[in-house]
């Protein structure tokens, strides 16, 4: 039993290692890696929150936070081979749920939308982010409420995001929108959360067919007054009458 465990362990610490370019050593990463003590100091903490052990669960997860920076509440329900890479202030929020295969990296939050706002309604209601397998979320960025991130979905650094991320795609900014991405990359982890394919941003693309209906009318608005200057043309050509015409004559009456 202790030697699948261990077994376990190591698979999952390769596929951990296997996300960060940087690492060499098992040995490094079970000796160096915060977001690794982490994730085991949660497993306890965790362990005790579901036996009702609250205040111990409390105590091992603020241990943690001294130790590493990384704050994770105990009540959090997180899948296997979670890796938070640098993870210095990291924040995941006690009804965050977080699926397997997900990599954070520091200052990312996991939190709440108003948690100071009516407090006591908020008491075992679903607050924070739900996080599909194999999510990556990019530093600095904050996912607010009890959205869904789906499956494969990645949050670029700094990113604002407090509305669902459908599954397999990138979003960023803030508020965070979509921009497309390359479908064969999915399945494939690229460290850093940052794939090789095309990713057009679709406001970008928005701003560019404006311009092509913008061109589109300047040219008709020219050709509409090009008619017009030929047209008032005609009109003050056909208004004058020919000079020796409208010279009065002695016969017609004229002073003469
Ligand atoms: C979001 C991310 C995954 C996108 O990578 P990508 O698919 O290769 O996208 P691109 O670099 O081609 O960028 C596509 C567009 O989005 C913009 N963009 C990319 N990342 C952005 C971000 N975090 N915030 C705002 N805009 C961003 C680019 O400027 C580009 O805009 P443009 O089309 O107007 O030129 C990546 O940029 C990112 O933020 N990764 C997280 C990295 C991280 O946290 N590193 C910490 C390591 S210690």
């Amino acid at each position: 039993m202790v030697l699948m465990n261990l077994k376990g362990l190591r698979a999952e610490i390769d596929s951990m290692m296997a996300r960060d370019p940087a690492a060499r050593t098992r040995l490094e990463f079970v000796l160096l890696y915060p977001g690794f003590h982490a994730l085991m100091s949660h497993r306890l903490a965790h362990a005790a929150w579901r036996r009702r052990w609250r205040i111990l669960g409390r105590f091992i997860s603020q241990l943690s936070r001294w130790l590493t920076g990384i704050e994770i509440h105990p009540g959090a329900k997180i899948g296997r081979r979670f890796f938070i890479d640098h993870g210095m202030g990291v924040v995941i929020g006690e009804t965050a749920e977080i699926g397997d295969d997900v990599t954070l990296y520091h200052g990312v939050t996991l939190g709440g939308i108003a948690p100071s706002v009516d407090s006591g309604s908020q008491v075992d209601q679903k607050r924070h982010p739900t996080l599909k397998d194999g999510v990556i979320i990019g530093s600095g960025a904050q996912v607010l409420g009890p959205i869904t991130v789906g499956e494969g979905a990645r949050v670029g650094a700094n990113a604002v995001v407090v509305a669902e991320v459908p599954a397999g795609m990138t979003v960023v900014g803030i508020p965070a929108r979509i921009i497309t991405r390359d479908k064969s990359e999915e399945k494939k982890f690229v460290a850093y959360g940052t794939p090789s394919g095309d990713a057009p941003d679709p406001v970008a693309r928005a701003i560019d067919g404006l311009r092509g209906q913008v061109a589109e009318l300047m040219g008709r608005i020219e050709e509409l007054e090009a008619r017009l200057r030929d047209k008032s043309a005609g009109d003050d050509a056909s208004a004058t009458p020919p000079r020796d015409k409208a010279r009065p004559t002695a016969a017609s009456g004229g002073k003469g």
